[in-house]
């Protein structure tokens, strides 16, 4: 399919607290000023069912969670996110901008709780094969910083019940796949200033909008 008929797939990542929400809306924003449709959406979750897999995944439930059970979970929320949502948007000429995808399963279960990672990338073969992001923006700033702006929620879900250790592993492991993947990763100084971060998605934006990153 060319590049008029499809779509561009642009994913966000992060640790909390970097300030994914503000910067998609910069990103859309100038999207649509350039005159294409975007869809607006989110892991996990993006359908009705999704978005009750994402509860049962964020919420402290009844029972232990085990790791492999977060993961398949997160990873049945893709599948239908992509079957219902991404794919149908992207086919259709839309420009799909949605806040974390698998890095965020790669950082979050494999970093973060020790999934190992051919594990993770058996499903996602399995689950999207061929569907990889154009671009993935990922906000990186220190986790003291990013804990510091997120602020102290009065009812924190289990991710944001964990301690700094484990999102550590989380920022240490986006950095070492942003490195791997220097073709689709750029990754945001999010430390610093709102103003000087909006400007950088500006850039990013004039140069995707004038020269697509991955043809
Ligand atoms: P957030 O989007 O509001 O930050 O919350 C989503 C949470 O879900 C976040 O803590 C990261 C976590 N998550 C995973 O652990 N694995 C995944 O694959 C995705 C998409 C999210």
């Amino acid at each position: 399919m060319s590049d008029m008929e499809t779509g561009k797939f642009i994913t966000f990542e992060g640790i909390e607290g970097v300030g994914k929400s503000t910067n998609i809306r910069h990103l859309v924003n100038a999207i649509e000023k350039a005159g294409h449709a975007v869809v607006t959406t989110r892991e996990p979750g993006g359908t009705p069912m999704a978005e009750r897999i994402r509860e049962l995944v964020a919420e402290h439930g009844d029972e232990p969670m085990p790791d492999i059970a977060e993961l398949l979970l997160v990873f049945a929320s893709r599948a239908l996110h992509i079957n219902n949502v991404i794919r149908p948007a992207l086919a259709a000429g839309t420009w799909v901008i949605c806040d974390r995808f698998t890095d965020s399963s790669r950082a979050y279960q494999g970093g973060g709780r020790g999934v190992p990672p051919e594990n993770i990338d058996r499903l996602a073969e399995w689950v999207h094969g061929d569907l990889v992001p154009d671009l993935t923006i990922l906000l990186d700033a220190p986790v003291e910083t990013g804990m510091e702006r997120a602020g102290r929620r009065s009812d924190p879900d289990r991710f944001e019940s964990e301690q700094s250790d484990f999102f550590q592993r989380v920022r240490a492991t986006y950095l070492k796949i942003a490195a791997e993947h220097p073709e689709r990763f750029v990754v945001v100084d999010a430390a610093r200033s709102l103003d000087a971060v909006k400007g950088e998605i500006e850039d990013i934006a004039a140069a995707l909008l004038g020269k697509p990153y991955n043809q």
